[in-house]
């Protein structure tokens, strides 16, 4: 999709990213959200850091690449309220089985999942797994849950998942990321 068709000006997107092989593929997001005007704040997950680096979010998105819910005590950030009331969109890609299972669950254990429950934009997940975990009768349940209140998902794809299996899983592509976030925008 080209930038000129996605026009995401003035338009504040909190970028979740979860513990998944697939969180390098968030930097692209961020930067083509970026390409399209909008504002993004980017949250990662403990789990999130062991595969990309909070740093590179940050160049990407000109702001802050939050981690840690105790931050706001330490720094001159926005807080979790100000950032969960300023989203226009709350967007987690890759969204791992965990922060599935915490949202339906309505748990907030670390930053991604407190905003999650602070705010009341559009929350859209882009799930990405082994396929077995996907389709463990737990995730499937909570995906149902959320899928009841409202949410919006951008289905994983078939293919050769970085586990090694072959099947469901792959975090959608980009484009297709970015044409459902155009949809709810
Ligand atoms: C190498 C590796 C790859 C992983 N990939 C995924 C994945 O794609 N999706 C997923 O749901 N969990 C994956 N996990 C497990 C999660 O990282 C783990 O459940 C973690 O607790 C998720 O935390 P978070 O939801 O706070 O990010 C992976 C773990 C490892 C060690």
């Amino acid at each position: 999709m080209s930038v000129e068709k996605l026009n995401l000006k003035d338009r504040t997107i909190v970028l979740g990213i979860t513990g998944s092989i697939a969180a390098y593929k968030s930097a692209d997001l961020c930067s083509r959200l970026m390409e399209a005007g909008a504002k993004v704040y980017p949250i990662l997950t403990e789990s999130a850091c062991r595969f990309i680096q909070p740093l590179t979010l940050q160049i990407l998105s000109k702001n802050p690449a939050l981690t840690d819910l105790w931050y706001e005590s330490e720094h001159n950030h926005p807080n979790h309220i100000q950032i969960a009331d300023s989203a226009d969109l709350f967007l987690v890609a890759p969204a791992s089985a965990n922060c599935i299972a915490l949202f339906a669950q309505g748990l907030a254990p670390d930053l991604l999942s407190t905003v999650h429950l602070a705010t009341k934009a559009p929350v859209l997940l882009a799930p990405a797994m082994n396929g077995k975990m996907y389709d463990h009768p737990a995730t499937q349940a909570n995906i149902q849950i959320l899928r009841e209140r409202n949410y919006h998902f951008v289905e994983p794809e078939v293919g050769l998942l970085a586990c090694g299996y072959e099947g469901i899983g792959k975090l959608a592509n980009v484009e297709t990321i970015l044409e459902k976030v155009k949809d709810l925008l």
